[in-house]
């Protein structure tokens, strides 16, 4: 299914919708998750506890989304974040420079080049105001991030653009208390805030958003020596490069210098294994290494993992190797002490990120598992059962003769450890395509024969193939076919 069809369902379905709907001074760029969204997000974060934070003993954090004004100044944020826009003369109108000249023009921009640059391009090719088609200001550079008065003397602080920046302030402070070695990661999920210049796409470019961030910290003399990479070393992976797409292992790709080194090599394959589980197409996958004039201000190498959807390739992750950037900054500006002694080095750390759009991730696992079937008979939302929002769903198959009381005595008992929805009303095929449709992977109903034998069927989302299975084997049923 394309964009809008997967919208309008997550819409009808309460997956997300708009923030502030009901108001005409609402904003663009922020949604919200409903009940069924919020299910899904919430096993899509398990998800990634369990595969990336507590396979690899990584610590996790909660901080805060106000920070102050000396943490962005050492950042580089408060100088350097910020995307070049161009005003109208007369009608003011806003617009991203760069796209603007991309759309008209088909030449490739980036964020990064001089707002000199855009100036000639915009001029040469006699690029006019959208809108009113009159002529525009100079480009220049707007600042993204939300600054905020804090108390009544209105003391600068901003909400935060990107998780990371308390993980890099708390670091001497979490290395102590953990006792650390390197390589040591700590990870953050919560929500990080960038004034778009012009949000679309609904939940693919929001102003308010979910990041799910692992920072690993590591001597750069080792980058060649994790030990655990050899878990990883044979795992395909797909890397784009000079255009084209090179589907090889983790240990080739390091061999051929397709990736700098085995260190960032390990995480490529981790984050491959991961989205793997999500029940994203893999094929439909890529790691792109950005040029010297993409990669964000912070990074000296980077990779974004980007899948393809019938909007185009969304950046998912980026993987960024950011050096010792954020901890000198911090060191110098704060006169904290940042550097370690990890055997015979004493150094500052070097970071590499890998930083999730958990947004995006669901908005593509949701494009990618959800399909018109059997001759557009059901539509069908095939998540793994792990993401699914409903686990399991309980039917009685007729409403009378007490059917309707074991259903409830049963749903009673299930509900305690998985998330169950409970329905009498419709026909039971009808039941069964509501729960299909929103992914619900178990069905179990309760029929006559229950009332004799104390046995429900078990009907599986997928092939709709039935079992029947004992009322006392229900739960073991459906913890093993979890994972
Ligand atoms: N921390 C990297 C990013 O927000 O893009």
């Amino acid at each position: 299914m394309d964009y809008n069809e997967v919208m309008n369902f997550a819409l009808k379905k309460g997956f997300y919708f708009p923030s502030c709907d009901i108001y005409p001074d609402k904003s663009a760029g922020f949604w919200e998750y409903g009940p069924l969204g919020v299910n899904f997000k919430n096993n899509f974060i398990e998800l990634w506890r369990r595969e990336l934070i507590r396979r690899d003993e990584i610590l996790e954090i909660d901080g805060s989304q106000i920070m102050s004004k000396s943490v962005f100044e050492a950042s580089g944020h408060i100088t350097n974040f910020a995307d070049p826009i161009i005003k109208c003369k007369k009608c003011n109108s806003t617009f991203r420079v760069d796209e603007l000249i991309a759309a008209k023009t088909k030449i490739n921009m980036t964020e990064n080049e001089s707002l000199q640059k855009y100036d000639e391009l915009i001029k040469e090719n006699d690029i006019h105001c959208p809108k009113c088609e009159n002529e525009f200001l100079k480009p220049s550079r707007f600042n993204m991030m939300f600054c905020i008065g804090i108390g009544p003397e209105n003391e600068t602080a901003y909400l935060r653009p990107e998780t990371c920046q308390s993980i890099f302030v708390d670091f001497p402070r979490l290395f102590k208390i953990m006792r650390g070695k390197l390589p040591f990661g700590v990870a953050q999920i919560g929500k990080s805030f960038r004034n778009e210049i012009a949000p679309r796409q609904s939940i693919l470019r929001l102003r308010e958003f979910y990041q799910a961030e692992i920072e690993i910290f590591c001597n750069p003399n080792k980058l060649n020596s994790l030990t655990k990479s050899s878990q990883i070393s044979n795992t395909i992976i797909r890397i784009h490069v000079d255009n084209t797409t090179k589907i090889m292992s983790c240990k080739e790709a390091v061999n051929s210098k397709t990736i700098p080194n085995m260190f960032i090599a390990y995480y490529i394959g981790l984050l491959t294994e991961f989205y793997a589980k999500t029940g994203i197409d893999m094929a439909k996958t890529r790691f792109r290494k950005l040029s010297e004039n993409e990669k964000a201000f912070y990074s000296e190498s980077s990779f974004d993992f980007e899948v393809k959807t019938t909007v185009g390739w969304l950046e998912l992750v980026a993987c960024n190797y950011r050096t010792n950037y954020d901890l000198i900054r911090h060191a110098n500006i704060s006169k904290e002490n940042y550097s370690i002694v990890d055997y015979e080095d004493k150094i500052i750390p070097h970071v590499f990120e890998i930083s999730m759009g958990v947004d995006r991730s669901l908005y593509s696992i949701l494009e990618h598992s959800l399909k018109n079937d059997i001759g557009n008979k059901r539509i069908l939302l095939s998540l793994k059962p792990y993401l699914s929002p409903i686990y399991v769903g309980v039917l009685s198959l007729l409403k009378k003769d007490g059917l309707e009381e074991k259903t409830n005595q049963i749903y009673s008992q299930i509900k305690k450890n998985f998330v169950a929805s409970l329905d009498h009303s419709g026909t039971i095929g009808r039941r069964y395509r509501r729960l299909d449709e929103i992914g619900t992977p178990f069905i179990i109903t309760i029929d006559y024969q229950t009332l004799k034998d104390q046995t429900v069927t078990i009907r599986m989302r997928d092939d709709m193939h039935q079992i029947r299975i004992k009322i006392s084997e229900v739960e073991s049923f459906l913890t093993t076919n979890a994972f």
